[in-house]
């Protein structure tokens, strides 16, 4: 259910020019798509907001310092929203269909991120500022070369960069 709250910092920060807000009604259909949302990095809670709006049954979000304009979502989306104060290189055991990504933006980070959250994610990991910090497809790249159950399925260059993987085959491709 979308309360009257997350609607207002729908409306507020979706029409407010941002790093993100272009991106946000793509994440908002993207976690239309999935039930659970993992996402690390909240800063101000735009990516938070949108993936919300996509009403999931439940998120986790989680950022190593989270501000009191992040942590107010909590009342936004009460009994789905989750955030913990923590790094994102802590192990979550628990399972997500999708993992969005949009903290340290270095590949040393993201790479340690990408090896230990994706055996519990089934079907997408999304990444924010893939244009603006090239250095994510320094762990971006060797993640698919090894991992041959995800592809790179979209990428938008607007507002910093979105590139989303997927988990299984591209549509009309046959390895037979
Ligand atoms: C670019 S901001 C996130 C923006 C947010 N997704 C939004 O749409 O407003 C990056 C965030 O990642 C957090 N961060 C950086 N390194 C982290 C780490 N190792 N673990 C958890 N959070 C981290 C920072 O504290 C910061 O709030």
């Amino acid at each position: 259910m979308i309360t009257d709250d997350l609607q207002k910092e729908w409306d507020k920060k979706s029409t407010t020019p941002s790093d993100m807000w272009l991106l946000m009604p793509r994440l908002r259909d993207l976690a239309r798509e999935h039930r659970r949302i993992l996402e690390l990095g909240l800063w101000n809670g735009k990516s938070t907001t949108a993936l919300l709006m996509g009403e999931p049954d439940r998120m986790l979000s989680i950022d190593i310092c989270v501000l009191p304009e992040a942590r107010w979502l909590l009342e936004c989306a009460p009994g789905i929203l989750e955030i913990r104060e923590t790094d994102s290189r802590q192990e979550i055991d628990e399972e997500f269909d999708l993992l969005f990504i949009d903290s340290e933006h270095t590949a040393a980070v993201c790479s340690v991120e990408l090896e230990l959250h994706h055996p519990r994610i089934t079907r997408t990991i999304a990444f924010h500022d893939t244009v603006t910090c090239p250095d994510l497809w320094n762990a971006i790249g060797p993640f698919l070369a090894t991992h041959h159950d995800w592809y790179l399925d979209e990428h938008i260059s607007s507002c910093n960069g979105l590139s989303i993987l997927r988990r299984g085959r591209p549509e009309g491709v046959s390895f037979e």
